[in-house]
């Protein structure tokens, strides 16, 4: 059924607004930052076509990234703020579209299969808490309107997740 839906779907606008609806529907009432993390990257993964990672790292002492809830092959545990396509996300405090992995000088490679990566910085009240990181074993897989939708994805779970808690 699911997989039916990517294939049917070529307008990534619709495909976007779809997957927030879904995304907000999926965590309904949850404000577990984690659980909420793990239903995210499975929804992910499973919908969005041409995906080999999908997850979160989150920002400890504001210092370092340590990975969080993710689909896809185990990954770095740690990763410096500056350092990485996500520690570089996290340094200018806005999503980073890789075209080319390899041409990133200071790519972290998780999964050697990984050509292409997307990552948005999760951003509540101002602040970076962390980020969401999407691989794809595809040169060029995301493009600018892979990246606002999803940042509004991003926008969904730090609404859902971090009104009512704590830091995770
Ligand atoms: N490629 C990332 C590391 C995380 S993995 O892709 C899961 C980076 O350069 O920061």
């Amino acid at each position: 059924m699911l997989r039916e839906k990517i294939i049917a779907t070529t307008d990534k606008t619709e495909f976007y607004r779809d997957l927030c609806a879904e995304l907000s529907a999926l965590l309904g009432d949850e404000r577990d930052a984690i659980a909420n993390a793990a239903n995210t990257s499975a929804l992910l993964f499973e919908r969005m076509p041409d995906i080999n990672w999908a997850g979160f790292y989150f920002l400890r002492d504001g210092k370092e990234l340590i990975v969080g809830p993710f689909q896809g092959r185990p990954a770095c545990v740690r990763i410096a703020v500056g350092r990485g396509v996500c520690g570089t996300a996290v340094e200018r405090r806005r999503s980073i579209l890789v075209d080319d992995v390899h041409a990133f000088s200071d790519h972290i490679a998780c999964d050697a299969a990984s050509r292409s990566e997307l990552v948005v910085p999760l951003l509540r009240e101002g602040e970076v808490v962390g980020v969401l990181d999407l691989d794809s074993p595809r040169l060029a897989r995301f493009d600018a309107e892979d990246q606002a939708g999803v940042e509004a994805l991003a926008t969904i779970y730090v609404r859902l997740s971090y009104l009512h808690q704590g830091d995770v």
